[in-house]
């Protein structure tokens, strides 16, 4: 890799947002886009490039929005497209990019396409979707969302036969083999490109095709038809991205770059639990582990690493024994747990240890790829296990200790959901306003870490290996591209340590610390020493 084929997306740092949970700007208890209009230089201001945002169409909000009931419009709790225009002129003219989600496996059973194909068996629309007579078929596909559903089909009424869904029955999917509903998704694309987002993240993207005798998940026809929507974007767009939502193996997930045909970017799905076990065990072999088995990327691809975000912590890309033990050891509360994963946020997740949160996000961002922060993470927001759903970890973001946590002059009880008052993580202590002001806060200390990050795009794409393996307690990573080297030291443990590096191939050279100012290091050819607090990391880059 070379720094002059870094594409924007390569080394962005993305920052996820809920409108609904953003900023609510006309007092009706909802986020809405002109609220989010009026974040945007707080956004700005962490340091990230591109922002990505939650479904925002109308919905009956089933699934909070990834059920859409049309695809052209704005949700009217959300605002209008002309405030989504409005959205996008005003993050570009931040220098922020805009990407949003595109829901191609499912709509809502609201949807007219649905609507018009469960009840007219002559119509087009009966061919949108997967009927069937029986609920017999494709019998070795999972469930997902194994607390609410018993069975990929329901059988509706109407129709008298049986749909297809791999997520709540009120989201049927749609059938891909059907060509017209290629193009339609095509013509989704082509409105929300022409108002000028930066791409899309591609909703559940392994499941669009079904067939006998398999699972129903990455199959080649599916690969086939997500070829066809990367190569519309790239005859008729510049720069714009895919991003691939698919919860698999990082071998699984390979293919969904292509040949660096299909999609730009991929969620790392698996990296993220083995972080948690990782500091949980103070032992790096996880994260070696799985790093071991990620394969190599095209040249103009990017994995997208994350801690969090919207959904449960996803413990699907693990082994049932670790599966266990990470419930015991981040969800001993039942209520904590949900489908195959953790509903926690990260601050309560790391015992709200901001050394802790810093260190997991330093590993993240020493890893190749692209960094998403959820946001409120940066805050450290807490959760509320006790809401429906995933809806605890999408709690209103927290901008000062006013009523409603500065989000929404509303009524508190028309807030679409309760702000976090509980004692450890009260608005009152654990808001922006608070955090901006205090040198020493997570906020600040986050703007640290991604301005560090951002300003060494060996960090994105450097070639990438580890060193000192046997030392199981730091995580110790060399980074490189082109002449420039870039090392960088974690302490796994809650215990102070002491690492030994053989850096005698830097012999001679220096070694400056990336996060603090300090004197330099030369590098000797005995073995350097370092001491690291409990928690504590260390990046350096080899100058001479
Ligand atoms: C993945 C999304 O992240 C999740 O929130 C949603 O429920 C499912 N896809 C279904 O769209």
């Amino acid at each position: 890799m070379t720094k002059d084929k870094l594409h924007w997306y390569m080394d962005a740092i993305f920052y996820e947002v809920h409108v609904r949970a953003y900023c609510d700007s006309n007092g009706d208890g909802k986020g809405d886009i002109p609220g989010l209009i009026s974040k945007l230089d707080y956004i700005k201001e962490l340091g990230v490039d591109c922002i990505w945002i939650l479904p925002i169409y109308p919905s009956p909000l089933k699934d909070d929005g990834y059920d859409i009931a049309d695809y052209y419009s704005v949700h009217p709790d959300y605002g209008t497209i002309d405030d989504f225009k409005n959205l996008i002129l005003e993050a570009h003219k931040r220098g922020l990019k805009v990407i949003a989600d595109l829901v191609l496996n499912h709509t809502s059973d609201q949807h007219p396409w649905f609507q018009k194909s469960r009840s007219d068996p002559n119509s087009k629309y009966r061919d949108y979707y997967v009927w069937s007579e029986t609920d017999e078929k494709y019998e070795n596909t999972r469930i997902i969302f194994l607390d609410t559903e018993v069975s990929n089909w329901t059988y509706d009424e109407v129709a008298g036969m049986y749909f297809w869904h791999r997520f709540y029955s009120t989201q049927p999917d749609l059938n891909y083999d059907n060509p017209e509903v290629v193009k339609e998704m095509m013509n989704v694309m082509d409105f929300w490109l022409d108002m000028g987002i930066d791409g899309f993240r591609a909703d559940a993207v392994p499941y669009l095709i079904e067939r006998e005798g398999t699972n129903c998940e990455n199959l080649p026809e599916t690969h086939e038809i997500l070829k066809q929507f990367r190569k519309h974007l790239d005859e008729k767009y510049e720069d714009k991205i895919l991003l691939a939502e698919a919860n698999q193996w990082p071998v699984d997930v390979r293919p969904y770059f292509g040949e660096g045909d299909e999609f730009h970017m991929g969620f790392h799905f698996p990296v993220m639990p083995r972080i948690y076990m990782a500091m949980r065990k103070g032992d790096t072999s996880p994260i070696h582990w799985i790093m071991s088995q990620t394969p190599e990327i095209p040249e103009n691809t990017q994995w997208c690493i994350f801690l969090r975000n919207h959904d449960e912590l996803t413990l699907e890309m693990v082994t049932e024994e670790e599966r266990q033990w990470m419930w015991s050891e981040y969800a001993p509360d039942p209520r904590m747990r949900l489908n195959l994963g953790i509903r926690r946020r990260l601050a309560p997740l790391l015992d709200n240890d901001q050394q802790k949160i810093l260190l997991a996000n330093a590993l993240l961002y020493a890893l190749p790829g692209a960094p998403i922060i959820y946001y409120g993470d940066e805050i450290g927001m807490g959760d509320n296990i006790w809401l429906f759903d995933r809806n605890g970890v999408r709690t209103p973001m927290q901008w000062n200790d006013s009523i409603n946590a500065g989000f929404s002059k509303a009524n508190p009880e028309d807030l679409y959901a309760p702000v976090i008052d509980s004692p450890e993580y009260t608005y009152k202590k654990v808001n922006v306003a608070v955090e901006r002001q205090d040198p020493e806060s997570l906020l600040n200390k986050m703007r640290h870490l991604v301005s560090v990050r951002k300003s060494h795009p060996i960090f994105a794409v450097g070639d990438f290996e580890f060193l000192a393996q046997d030392q199981t307690s730091f995580l110790a990573i060399l980074r490189t591209l082109e002449e420039q080297n870039v090392i960088c030291i974690h302490n796994l443990t809650g215990e102070e340590k002491s690492i030994e590096l053989d850096l005698s191939n830097f012999s001679g050279r220096r070694l400056i610390n990336l996060l603090e100012e300090s004197e330099p290091d030369t590098i000797t050819e005995k073995k350097q020493s370092y001491i690291l607090k409990p928690h504590q990391f260390l990046w350096m880059r080899v100058t001479d």
